[in-house]
């Protein structure tokens, strides 16, 4: 099936316009993927630097190659699909995906200033892919998966517009506890408050158990589906100052629990976490042990 790239500027729905047909609580996780673009903007290169090792996974796994149309769901601010692009070079072509406005606009003007003229962009939820069957090589998702409102769908979906035997590939975080970038602020400041637990709503840790993910891919009739636990070390020149400052912007999940703090308990909590993770920090820069898992399937040819 011949492809058509999607018109960047063409008329699309906006975000306020998309988010008024979806439920109540995607539009408030969505609100704040709008809140959070501007600082995944801001660290953008720190965020490129410190996962780069998954992006390096994903590529690797799903055999990412010259020529190939890459299709990537829940870009953010523009990881994988700006080094894919490179890969695939101009005979090849990456279509970004993401339902946040500020998460597309960022990246569009960071594939301007890099010159990449191979990726296209189009706002939409993994939910709802507005491509042609059979459109893509690959389809790739970095940390997006655990957001999907209705992962089976998404997977299904994903599955419809890759061609015939098609890879698809999603890389996630592992177990909390492997994962002290995360784990060394929560558990900290998860002793202040009232924490509920949903282990199925959108969130980081959503498909940290290990085959999840991978059963999710099997129900939607993904053919070899396998699942790799990727361990690596989450590297940057910051100090741990800037490590608080990053995490408690970035992340809406943090940036909504230190609302909750009594202000005289923000101090005592951010002392908590230094103490956590000085070790992390001991040789002048950050260095925290991390865990993934890629878990990736084809499309099957009947
Ligand atoms: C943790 S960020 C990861 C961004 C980027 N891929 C990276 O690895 O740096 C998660 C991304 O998933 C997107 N997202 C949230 N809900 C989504 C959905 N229903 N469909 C597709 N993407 C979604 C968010 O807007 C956000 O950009």
């Amino acid at each position: 099936m011949e492809y058509r790239p999607a018109r960047v500027g063409a008329k699309q729905k906006t975000v306020s316009e998309r988010i008024r047909m979806i439920p109540e609580s995607q539009n408030k996780t969505l609100h704040a993927w709008q809140t959070s673009s501007r600082y995944w903007d801001k660290y953008r290169v720190l965020i490129a630097e410190m996962f780069a090792p998954l992006t390096a996974g994903l590529v690797e796994e799903a055999q990412i190659r010259m020529g190939q149309k890459v299709l990537d769901i829940g870009g953010g601010s523009g990881e994988p699909s700006l080094t894919i692009s490179r890969i695939v070079g101009p005979k090849g072509l990456v279509m970004y995906s993401d339902p946040v406005a500020g998460m597309l606009e960022s990246t569009q003007a960071e594939a301007s200033r890099q010159g990449l003229a191979n990726i296209h962009f189009r706002q939409c939820s993994a939910n709802d892919l507005p491509f042609a069957d059979c459109t893509f090589d690959v389809v790739v998702g970095r940390l997006s998966a655990m957001f999907f409102v209705d992962p089976l769908a998404a997977v299904q979906q994903a599955l419809r517009v890759l061609h015939k035997d098609g890879c698809i590939t999603f890389a996630v975080w592992g177990a909390k506890d492997a994962n002290p970038f995360f784990s060394s602020i929560t558990d900290v400041i998860d002793k202040f408050l009232n924490v509920s637990e949903d282990s199925d709503a959108p969130d980081a840790f959503r498909f940290a158990l290990p085959r999840k993910l991978a059963g999710i891919l099997e129900q939607a009739n993904a053919k070899n589906v396998v699942e790799h636990r990727l361990n690596f070390q989450m590297e940057a020149a910051i100090s741990f100052e800037q490590f608080w400052q990053l995490r408690t912007e970035m992340s809406e999940t943090l940036r909504e629990k230190i609302t909750r703090l009594a202000s005289d308990q923000l101090p005592t909590v951010k002392q908590g976490v230094a103490d956590a993770a000085r070790k992390y920090f001991e040789s002048g820069a950050m260095n925290f042990p991390a865990e993934a898992l890629i878990v990736s399937g084809k499309k099957a040819s009947t």
